[in-house]
């Protein structure tokens, strides 16, 4: 007899305002005990093949659409752009999407960009370079995937600051002040979305060799994405595809700068860098979980979880599984890959869209950076972001290291 998920005797988290490292302390003890823990909103799991297998359920939906209400702001406009997104659909509707626009996506895509990215980046370094130090989110992560997306989309260099300025007000979304950011927020929503509908007027009569051109194009069987479509995927992979990056990189540099050993290897052999990346999220990934809610009654492992249920999933103790890893704590960039993809990117339906561009994007980052900051050190502390930001890593990451 299955029982329900409130009825069983469980390891209780509450991890709010709890710093990342005290936190994964904490889910990875409740891993320890049971599959299945309890949290103030509902349930966490935290093993990575039941991770896996709640991204996969189909029965289990998005709580992305959740969170204007669980911030208590009850705003039309915030509700129906949460929904629309492809972050929040499901069903047929999502896969009718994924199907149209997941070719645009490709890794040989990504990879026409990496020339691109190793100009940014080198660029960016570039004005640091000289002094030996530099306080890496701020002078490379920060800036560094603005260029990439928009040079990915096709808008023009000059609109590039426009990008970064509507970005940094619609992730005020995630900031923890929903009530009094919401005129920011819609401003720049606003502003992206007009931009975006004359972006696609245009490339409808001319079409170039872009995502946005890509996406216009894409077609199934006389099926094609509508103009309300593409401007939502445009504006999802804006939004996707910065914060997560730029964090994802402070996040890996920080990890390697605390094991100069394997900085240097890198530097020495470039070809270790996707293994690197793939290390580096493993141990420290900018998205440490993601939600899901049960759309009916579902049974798992003889518990039932009522529908309307939450079920957060623990992508950072999942990634440090010792069922999928042997010593899963070690980090070493030369581990050879396993059957069990790390899940940083997250895993089923849902799973990241982006992950070829931003593994590119790191693959060229991190060799470049360990090749031009020989002797790294940390040049004070780092500081974290508080641990409930939805995509998290270092606010400060301040570094020296021998000029080149
Ligand atoms: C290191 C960087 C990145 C990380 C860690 C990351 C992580 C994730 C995760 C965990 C999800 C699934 C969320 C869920 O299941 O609730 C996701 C979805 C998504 N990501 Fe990424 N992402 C990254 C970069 C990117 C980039 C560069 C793009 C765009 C070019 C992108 C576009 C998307 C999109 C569109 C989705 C939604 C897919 C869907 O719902 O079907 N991401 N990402």
């Amino acid at each position: 007899m299955a029982t329900p998920a409130h009825e069983l005797d469980l390891p209780a988290l509450d991890l709010l305002g709890v710093e990342r490292a005290e936190a994964v302390a904490a889910l990875k003890a409740a891993r320890e005990q049971h599959w299945l823990a309890r949290n103030p909103l509902g349930f966490t799991v935290t093993r990575y093949d039941d991770v896996v297998a709640v991204l996969r359920d189909r029965r289990f939906h998005s709580a992305l659409s959740l969170l204007p209400a669980m911030s208590g702001v009850s705003d039309e406009f915030l509700q129906n752009r949460q929904q629309r997104s492809i972050l929040a659909m499901e069903g047929p509707e999502h896969a009718r999407l994924r199907r149209l626009v997941a070719p645009a996506f490709s890794p040989k895509g990504a990879d026409r960009l990496r020339p691109f990215m190793r100009q940014v980046v080198g660029e960016l370094f570039d004005a640091v370079a000289p002094s030996g130090r530099c306080e890496l989110v701020a002078d490379v992560c920060e800036p560094y995937p603005i260029p990439i997306i928009c040079e990915l989309l096709g808008a023009p260099k000059e609109d590039w600051k426009l990008f970064s300025a509507w970005a940094t007000d619609i992730f005020r979304i995630f900031n923890g002040d929903l009530a009094g950011d919401l005129p920011r927020i819609k401003a720049a929503a606003a502003e992206l979305d007009d931009y975006v509908r004359a972006m696609i007027a245009e490339r409808r009569s001319d079409l170039r060799d872009d995502l946005l051109s890509a996406m216009i194009a894409a077609e199934e069987q006389g099926d094609r994405l509508s103009t309300d479509e593409l401007v939502m995927m445009t504006e999802a992979v804006l939004m996707a595809g910065t914060d997560t990056t730029r964090n994802q990189l402070a996040c890996s540099v920080a990890l390697l700068a605390q094991h100069p050993d394997q900085w240097a290897l890198l530097a020495e052999r470039p070809e270790l860098a996707s293994q690197a990346v793939e290390e580096t999220m493993r141990h420290l990934g900018a998205v440490a979980g993601t939600a899901r809610v049960a759309a009916e009654d579902v049974e798992l492992h003889d518990v039932v979880f009522p529908a309307g249920t939450l079920v957060m999933t623990s992508l950072a103790t999942a990634n440090l599984d010792p069922a999928k890893w042997p010593e899963p704590e070690r980090f070493d960039i030369t581990r050879e890959p396993t059957t069990s993809p790390q899940l940083t990117f997250g895993s089923g339906i849902h799973y990241c869209l982006g992950a070829s561009l931003a593994r590119a994007e790191l693959q060229e980052a991190l060799p470049l950076l360990a090749r031009r900051m020989p002797d790294l050190a940390l040049d004070g502390p780092i500081e974290w972001k508080p641990a409930n930001v939805g995509i998290w890593g270092p606010a400060r990451l301040p570094l020296r290291f021998t000029p080149a």
